[in-house]
């Protein structure tokens, strides 16, 4: 027992628990931070590269996977449609894609790893819509010197099948190309880079 009347072993005691409580708060207030810093499954998710595996694409056809909430086109150029590309170069906005978005790997003519496969991000570059697959050649809508690519519904905005933009709409850029890298013939992964 003290002899100053106070309880010294009862003070001793509450400090301690004070201090406990203390240092329980910092954990506590430290937890919403940690959470922060690691995003949720659901977030990596979304986030996360898709696998496609193209061995079922017939040349001219199109498929769409979603890859970050977009749209993400593959399509399986014909050699005619290839040999054509060239052909539009006069009419484009930016034929050498030096203003548009693409990984250093797809800044080339037909703007892909392999020429036959064109995978691009299927958002229109003016107020992103999504574009129409338009492979035919001159069809009565888009016109005689239409070599097929992709038609813009809600603006009229046109793209060639390399995912250029042509003079003359309102869509300032190319269609953007997505990282993305082949695992082996069949199969290639969006959202990581070769
Ligand atoms: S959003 Fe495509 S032309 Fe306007």
């Amino acid at each position: 027992m003290s002899t100053d009347g106070v309880d010294h072993g009862r003070r001793r005691l509450l400090i301690g628990a004070t201090a406990g409580l203390g240092a329980a708060g910092i954990v506590g207030a430290a937890v919403p931070f940690v959470k922060s810093w690691n995003p949720s499954a659901k977030a990596k998710a979304a986030g996360a590269p898709v696998t496609a595996d193209l061995s079922g694409l017939e040349p001219g056809q199109q498929m769409v996977v979603e890859w970050r909430g977009k749209p993400v086109w593959i399509v399986r150029r014909t050699p005619a449609a290839l040999a054509d590309l060239k052909k539009n170069d006069g009419d484009l906005r930016d034929p050498g894609s030096e203003e548009s978005t693409q990984p250093d790997f797809a800044k080339n003519e037909y703007r892909s790893i392999k020429a036959e496969y064109l995978i691009l991000v299927g958002i229109c570059t003016h107020l992103g819509c999504s574009p129409l697959y338009r492979p035919e050649v001159a069809p009565a809508d888009l016109g005689p010197t239409w070599r097929g690519g992709f038609f813009c519904p809600c603006h009229g905005s046109r793209y060639d099948l390399a995912g250029r933009v042509f003079q003359g709409v309102p869509a300032p850029l190319n269609l953007e190309v997505p990282p993305y890298k082949y695992v082996n013939d069949a199969v290639v992964i969006i959202g990581e880079s070769a």
